[in-house]
């Protein structure tokens, strides 16, 4: 297994936002897997959506997690909400070093999105009902990838980053 940091979770559960701060803090670089597809494809998520449907979304982030194994160590990587949910990238990303889950509420993420609209998939009449919904089916699966769970609701991003520091030396 190689020595990444993985952050996986729901839309608005502070992927990017801890994953750079625990890079900062850290000292190793951060991967933010929906920028570098969204370089990559030079497009934003929303166009590709819409341009070339989710499914084509899918598989280019399954191809970026099998290029991220053959040529990145040491980093911390941010993913995008949906990823782990195929079965294929559960298994890129086990072998691609200590996958964190930040887990998160509904209502967290409701309020943290409220007026989002770069994530296609809660561009949804009830936002609620989406959420819940997407929240119910995923986080099993979320639990069942994850090395190390770290509830994020009513904690400040610091002390997130102190746990997830402080958890990844003991929960090895
Ligand atoms: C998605 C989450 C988004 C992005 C795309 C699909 C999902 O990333 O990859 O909109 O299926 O949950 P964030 O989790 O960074 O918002």
């Amino acid at each position: 297994m190689k020595d990444n940091v993985i952050l996986i979770g729901f839309m608005g559960a502070g992927k990017t936002s801890i994953g750079t701060r625990y890079a900062k803090a850290s000292g190793r670089p951060l991967l933010d897997m929906d920028q570098l597809i969204e370089a990559e494809a030079g497009m934003s998520v929303s166009q590709i959506f819409a341009q070339l449907g989710e499914e084509a979304f899918r598989k280019t982030e399954t191809g970026m997690l099998e290029k991220l194994l053959l040529e990145t160590d040491g980093a911390v990587i941010s993913t995008g909400g949906g990823l782990p949910m195929r079965e294929e990238n559960r298994r890129l990303l086990a072998e691609l070093g200590t996958v964190v889950f930040l887990r998160v509420t509904g209502n967290t993420v409701l309020a943290r999105l409220a007026g989002d609209r770069t994530r296609p998939l809660l561009q949804a009449e009830d936002k609620k009902e989406r959420v819940e919904t997407l929240l119910r089916q995923r986080n099993p699966v979320y639990e069942q990838a994850a090395h190390l769970i770290i509830d994020v609701d009513g904690k400040t991003p610091a002390q997130i980053v102190r746990e997830l520091e402080r958890r990844r030396w003991s929960e090895r």
